[in-house]
């Protein structure tokens, strides 16, 4: 993309959980940016936002809002972006793309930038943002990953239900209050009462019995690590929290691992923190995650049983690092801000 002292900016999906936060994170991190254009539904034509203390009026996304734009934000779901993505594209912006649409197409690059920001390179005006799980689960293993490869990986979720949207979480929070209060508690976004609950990931079931969720992880993670061989396999669950997903990790390496060596590769790992202390029974948790960039990770321990197996757990915030951080680091990558 042609080097510019600043850019012009639209965020697909403003009034989203992960549009939001794409707008707090542009102004924490000081973005340079001439022309902010937020785009939603037509429902939310005219509702006001500030950005560095200048108030901003959410317009309607159409099909021509694109003229002049450098840098589209997309999250306002899949169909959404299928259908104006290329628009944009064809307009000469560069979308970063938060939705599922153009994952697993081999023409678009799938980064995180802590591990394959060479990527980048070789967009063709797309550039997809994985699932905020992958993500998760990805920043704190790769650095192991690249010492020791990875030869299997088990993994169990307990995602937020900001990965819903905006609605999830409101509805996690009216049915605690429903709950609390004695009423039936109502369902719209979720299937199952979310409050003091949880269940298997509210995705469609697919091949082999994996709902979409599990199958994203597994297939974004061949391709982000460009590694055929690696074995995944997942079971995702919807847990009765606001904004940040955990996860179990079960690591089958190549070499017995050495506690120690991974406890200083984590300590030092870009985008992580590490949190294992445990005589104080001291790990991640989701309500320390919130609202923090950097995914944090610990619990680790040998496996009992196998060798070269190697246990941990980590939570990061799905909104920031899982969504709205990592499309902004791939912004700035793309804008030369940052390696
Ligand atoms: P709106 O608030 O006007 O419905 P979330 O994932 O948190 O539910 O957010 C989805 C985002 O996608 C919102 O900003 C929403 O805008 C936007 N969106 C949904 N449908 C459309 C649409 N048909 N056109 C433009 N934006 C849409």
């Amino acid at each position: 993309m042609k080097r510019k002292s600043k850019y012009n900016v639209a965020i697909m999906g403003a009034t989203g959980a992960v549009g939001e936060e794409m707008l707090k994170i542009l102004e924490e991190r000081n973005f340079p940016i001439d022309r902010l254009l937020l785009l939603a539904s037509r429902r939310s034509t005219g509702k006001k936002y500030f950005f560095k203390k200048r108030e901003l009026t959410i317009e309607e996304l159409r099909r021509d809002s694109f003229h002049g734009i450098d840098i589209v934000l997309a999250s306002a779901g899949g169909a959404i972006s299928k259908k104006f993505a290329p628009l944009a594209v064809k307009e000469g912006a560069v979308v970063i793309d938060n939705t599922s649409a153009f994952r697993m197409d081999p023409g678009v690059p799938l980064v995180v930038p802590e591990i394959n920001a060479h990527d980048i390179r070789r967009h063709k005006g797309i550039i997809a943002n994985p699932n905020c799980s992958t993500i998760i689960m990805l920043v704190p293993i790769y650095p192991i990953h690249r010492r020791n490869p990875i030869k299997r990986a088990i993994v169990s979720t307990y995602q937020a239900a900001s990965g819903a949207g905006a609605k999830a979480m409101r509805e996690l929070e009216e049915q605690s209050r429903d709950v609390l209060e004695g009423r039936p508690p109502r369902k719209e976004v979720f299937p199952h009462q979310i409050a003091f609950n949880l269940f298997s990931h509210n995705s469609p079931i697919r091949e082999g019995g994996y709902n979409e969720e599990e199958i994203k992880m597994m297939r974004e993670t061949r391709k982000i690590l460009h590694d055929d061989k690696i074995k995944v396999t997942v079971t995702c669950v919807r847990v009765p929290v606001f904004r940040a997903h955990s996860e179990a990790i079960y690591l089958e390496l190549s070499e017995k691992p050495v506690l120690s060596r991974i406890r200083n590769l984590l300590a030092k790992a870009p985008g992580v923190r590490l949190v294992d202390e445990p005589k104080k029974n001291y790990f991640p948790m989701p309500i320390e995650a919130m609202g923090q960039d950097k995914v944090l990770a610990g619990r680790l321990r040998l496996d009992a049983a196998s060798p070269k197996g190697l246990w941990l757990f980590v939570a990061g915030d799905q909104l920031r690092k899982g969504a709205a951080l990592n499309a902004i680091q791939i912004a700035e990558i793309l804008c030369g801000l940052s390696g």
